[in-house]
């Protein structure tokens, strides 16, 4: 029983069929699979002795869906999918049952095949999808017809919908699956096919028992598309999944699968799915860096330590007992250490209270932070994240300190944002071991890990890192040694331009409302008042000797701190809060902004909300170029990922340096140009974006040539 394509195999098993689909590393249904397939059902079809069959995934996975960078290739408009769509529809009509067997992974075009098949079964392990929303795409072969008759019209719109995986035990009880196989899956697998043999092949595309009525299923797709206008703001691919899932409801199922196929091409040609499809490419590039080969050897994380139990240090412990790595969190003084376990405590119990995580869960993880003073068990620890007081003297202190007391080959990792990590490094006698970790507010939900790589780290550190960070469920981007790294460096120039637009009249909430009609999760000014106004001025109190006088700056903060408004933290900063720390507009604030305005001689004026996004958004863009071609981070790629996981830019804008690709480098230099005219100095246009503009180039294919700069 040979097949043609090489990625499919088919054997027999007594009376029962067994295809394989072999295409690693995840089974995508790449050319060449479908066709494989096809011809498969064919020849078991034809072969009397076989009574039935089983499909299943060769290596670590079913299969993990259609192969997303054929989408990239496809440029024209005509309707895709259908090929897909035949071909379940051949493996429905197969006149002997088909049983697909299901481990690791039954992802978008991978649950769409299995649903063809007559029966399914996993292994407890496996997990099923439609994920194509996080693409900003929808299920493309009919998933959106036979989920709902196999799952109901609530479990298909919200799996359809929100992309999010069902585990097997779920995914049996709602009817996706037929059996769980416990062992060995292909065994399990055969002998149910065997059980099953010669008996009727129930069709999914005719079961319509689950479909639901008119007025049943009313109030689920109106909460369905409320989610969806809430969480996922300003996307139209989850809509579109819900109409899809609807036309099941209401049509025949032929009539439904074109209803999908046209929603589908409509999905794929959007921005939307481009800028999704690069983020799902470049979550996966950033973990590759150039001079830091896979081979790499990696140095043990067994046991951990944070040194600073404060805001910061706190949520890192967390972070490392999640992940199951035992941590020391050490404290100068008792009063400071039950400051900081009482805040993990009170974290644990939110989580608990909201069922984000179980009372088991928490106390498992409670047991694996262990408080200590000084640096008391540092000795056996092999690697320590400090994340004590932004001072460099300080930081020099505790590193000369752990530099005594830890074993050789020990990762001695900073959580610094703004301080030179080879200045630390230096005050060690192995700069080759030391690194900065900058994790995000608050450490223990922020996906974000920027790695900084100092100019001596080793290479087997950074790789360490870099691995640590999937296993603490971060995504880790590797920056160089620069002030404010990647993402604090180009927030600067943001929110500097959200203060001067505020200062040139444009209205507190305008600014704030422009940039989240854009995407951004919270506005620029309602951003400062989560963090706190008072961490820039103070920084800029101690730096102010050296700005320059002729160049403007910002103010208003400066002058909002004085008042004490530092933001939520003291109830007040850029707009007022309550108790619960929600924010309404202070009429006070636009009056002083008034009175200094008029002193310093601002001129007012109306400002658009276009001009609100473009300046603050290309003052992000262009000092991202500066980093670019200086090479404090690897690609275009990296820096669209920092903002992304770190600073709530919307994913289906594809981060800031993808979004000013799509615009066009031509346009946004002019706009540049524009802001450098009538702004002066601090606009002037980054070299790269120049160069790349006056090409017709991309950042996207920027490549520094190098590896990150330290
Ligand atoms: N197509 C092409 N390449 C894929 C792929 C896919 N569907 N899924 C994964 N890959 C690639 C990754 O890019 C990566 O490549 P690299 O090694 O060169 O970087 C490699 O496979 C391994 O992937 P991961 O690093 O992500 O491996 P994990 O083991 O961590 O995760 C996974 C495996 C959970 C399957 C994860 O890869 C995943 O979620 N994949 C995407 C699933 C998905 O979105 N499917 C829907 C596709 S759209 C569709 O099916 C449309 C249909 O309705 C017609
Ligand atoms: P914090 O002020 O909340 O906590 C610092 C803690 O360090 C205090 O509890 C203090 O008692 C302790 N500490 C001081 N000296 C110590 C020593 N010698 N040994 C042990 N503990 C000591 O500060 P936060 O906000 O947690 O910041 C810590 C670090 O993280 C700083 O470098 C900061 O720049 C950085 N960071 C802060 C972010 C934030 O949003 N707060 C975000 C990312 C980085």
């Amino acid at each position: 029983m040979t097949v043609t394509s090489n990625l499919v195999q088919v054997s027999k098993d007594g009376e029962i069929a067994v295809i394989t689909i072999n295409n690693p590393p995840v089974n995508a249904l790449s050319p060449g699979v479908p066709e494989g397939i096809a011809e498969a059902i064919e020849i078991l079809a034809a072969d009397s002795q076989v009574k039935a069959a089983v499909l299943m995934g060769a290596g670590k996975t079913f299969v993990a869906g259609a192969d997303i960078k054929e989408f990239g290739k496809i440029t024209s408009g005509e309707r895709r999918g259908s090929e897909l769509v035949e071909l379940l529809l051949k493996m429905e009509d197969c006149p002997k049952p088909l049983v697909a067997a299901i481990h690791g992974t039954a992802f978008g075009g991978g649950l769409e095949l299995a649903m063809a098949a007559h029966y399914r079964v996993a292994n407890p392990g496996a997990q099923v999808g439609q994920p194509e929303v996080r693409l900003g795409i929808i299920p493309g072969a009919a998933g959106t017809q036979r989920l709902p008759r196999l799952a109901g019209v609530a479990k298909a719109v919200e799996m359809c919908a929100e992309g999010n995986p069902v585990k097997a035990g779920e995914a049996l009880a709602s009817g996706i699956l037929d059996r769980l196989i416990d062992g060995d899956l292909r065994a399990g697998a055969v002998e149910f096919a065997r059980q099953i043999a010669g008996k009727p092949a129930p069709k999914t595309r005719e079961r319509n028992e689950k479909l639901g009525t008119p007025e049943h299923n009313a109030p689920i797709f109106r909460t369905a598309r409320q989610n969806a206008r809430n969480k996922q703001r300003g996307m139209i691919a989850p809509l579109a999944a819900i109409d899809a899932v609807e036309a099941a409801t209401l049509m025949p199922f032929e009539q439904g699968c074109d209803f999908e196929r046209n929603r589908f091409t409509e999905c794929l040609f959007s921005e939307e799915s481009k800028a999704l499809i690069h983020v799902f490419f470049g979550e996966r590039e950033v973990a590759k860096i150039p001079d830091v080969p896979k081979e790499t050897p990696l140095l043990p994380v067994r046991a951990a330590a944070v040194v600073g139990a404060g805001t910061m240090g706190g949520g890192i412990a967390m972070v490392f007992a999640n992940a199951g790595i035992p941590v020391l969190l050490a404290e100068v003084d008792q009063p400071a250490l039950d400051r900081g376990l009482a805040n993990i405590r009170r974290n644990y119990a939110n989580s608990v209270r909201k069922g984000r995580l179980t009372e088991q869960f928490v106390h498992e993880r409670l047991k694996l932070i262990q408080p200590t003073l000084g640096f008391d068990g540092f000795s056996t620890v092999d690697m320590v994240v400090e994340a004590v007081f932004e001072g460099m003297e300080l930081k020099k202190q505790v590193f000369a300190e752990l530099d005594r007391v830890c074993k050789p080959g020990v990762i001695l990792a900073t959580n610094t944002s703004t301080l030179s990590i080879d200045e630390i490094a230096r005050s060690t006698s192995r700069p080759e071991f030391v690194i900065g970790t900058h994790f995000f507010s608050p450490a223990n939900v922020m996906r974000l890990l920027e790695i900084v790589r100092g100019r001596e780290t080793s290479k087997e550190v950074i790789a360490t890192c870099m691995q640590l960070a999937k296993k603490l469920g971060k995504v880790g981007v590797l920056v160089g040694n620069c002030r404010g790294f990647v993402g604090n460096r180009m927030f600067g120039p943001y929110r500097r331009e959200a203060q001067f637009l505020v200062e040139e009249g444009a209205g507190i909430e305008a600014v704030d409302k422009a940039l989240f009609d854009f995407g951004m999760a919270m506005g620029p000014l309602a951003t400062g008042d989560l963090a706190g106004l008072d961490v820039g001025w103070r920084i800029r109190k101690e730096y102010r000797h050296l700005e320059d006088p002729h160049v403007r700056r910002p103010f208003a903060e400066d002058k909002l701190c004085e008042l004490g408004r530092f933001g939520q933290k003291t109830g007040a900063g850029w707009y007022r809060y309550d108790e619960q720390r929600r924010a309404e507009s202070d009429p006070a604030v636009p009056a002083l902004l008034k009175e200094w305005t008029e002193k310093a001689g601002v001129p007012q004026r109306v400002i658009s909300s276009d001009e609100i996004v473009d300046r603050c958004i290309y003052a992000l863009v262009n000092e991202g170029a500066r980093i670019l071609e200086q090479g404090y981070a690897l690609r275009a790629t990296d820096i669209d990922i920092i903002y992304l996981y770190g600073y709530g830019f919307p994913s289906y804008r594809g981060g800031p340096m993808w979004y000013a690709d799509r615009v066009g480098l031509d346009k946004v230099y002019n706009r540049v140009c524009g802001f450098h005219r009538q702004f002066g100095a601090l606009w002037e246009p980054a070299p790269l974006l120049e160069q790349l503009a006056s090409q017709g180039k991309t950042f996207s294919g920027f490549q520094t040539g190098r590896g990150v700069a330290a």
